[in-house]
């Protein structure tokens, strides 16, 4: 099995986080706290490294550092994936009001990045894409959320030993690049890390296909677009909220907020990059090409 042991872990993580989350925090039923610690220190290990130290080093910082490290590392990776960002912000909003993060929700904060540290998740991800993708984010879902609430929304997982299988008899081979890989209730993407593990075996990239996925839950969905960010799914997808059963073209409506998304993006960078330039012009560095400013404001 390619990722038994990863799919482990990451058990091992979810297990642990929760814990540490219900222990620590005054407002246990919160779950885009804890997720979005977790995928946070997901995606601050594949910017950074991995830290060998025993304990987690954003767990060490004060109040001020730490949440300014977590909006940071969500404002780094909007540079080159604003999209998933957008629509992963369930799981990084209530970090804009940090006011509002009381002092006991910084400690719970350190408590979810201690333990995910622990039980190795920078492991599953330090080194983006040749470890096999797994999806942590839904073994923490499953374990954060009431049995009861499980059964209401039914969230059960297609276990990734079984995801794998599926994967490898479903394609023998390769499939040309460009085809479409789409799950219409995915949750939190857990079956298509599977087709991801299987492309990669076979020799692929995974940012050469196609991908959807549609959840009715938003918090899942949130998760489906980080995991889609840690696993390297390419900029060929759409991540989106809806009743897929329900009437109506969601999809269309997907991909005119995806434009829009994309088109402010372009419009910020060309704009920093504009005043990046201007600022060099305005201290006298003459060095600055007049072909990357030209550059800057196409
Ligand atoms: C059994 S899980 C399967 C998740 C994933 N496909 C897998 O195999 O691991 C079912 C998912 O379907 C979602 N769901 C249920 N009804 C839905 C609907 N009408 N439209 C979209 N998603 C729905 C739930 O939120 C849940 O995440």
């Amino acid at each position: 099995m390619p990722n038994a042991q990863p799919s482990i872990t990451a058990r091992n993580v979810a297990t642990a986080v929760t814990a540490a989350w219900q222990r620590t925090s005054n407002n246990p039923s919160t779950l885009e706290i804890p997720l979005g610690t977790v995928a946070t220190l997901a995606l601050h290990t594949q910017i950074n490294g991995r830290s060998e130290h025993s304990t987690c080093p954003l767990g060490q910082l004060d109040r001020t550092d730490l949440l300014r490290a977590l909006t940071e590392t969500w404002a780094r990776t909007w540079l080159d994936h604003p999209y998933l960002v957008q629509i992963a912000s369930p799981l990084h909003r209530w970090l804009d009001a940090d006011a509002d993060v009381s002092d006991e929700t910084v400690r719970a904060i350190r408590a979810v990045l201690d333990a995910a540290h622990h039980a190795g998740l920078p492991r599953l991800v330090d080194r983006p894409h040749s470890v096999p993708a797994v999806d942590a984010l839904g073994f923490l879902v499953t374990e954060l959320r009431p049995a009861r609430a499980l059964q209401h929304l039914g969230e059960f997982y297609t276990p990734p030993e079984v995801a794998d299988v599926m994967a490898a008899l479903t394609m023998p081979e390769l499939p040309s690049p460009g085809r479409l890989f789409a799950d219409p209730t995915a949750g939190t993407g857990g079956l298509l890390a599977a087709t991801v593990n299987r492309i990669r075996a076979l020799g692929g990239d995974p940012a050469h296909y196609g991908w959807e996925l549609v959840d009715i839950n938003h918090l899942s969905v949130a998760c489906a677009a980080a995991n889609a960010i840690v696993w390297g799914l390419g900029d060929h997808m759409l991540v989106y909220r809806a009743d897929s059963l329900a009437p109506g073209d969601h999809r269309a409506d997907a991909v005119t907020m995806r434009a829009q998304v994309l088109e402010h993006h372009r419009t910020v960078v060309r704009a920093a990059r504009l005043a990046a330039l201007l600022t060099l012009r305005t201290q006298g560095d003459v060095s600055a090409p007049a072909t990357a400013f030209a550059a800057a404001v196409s």
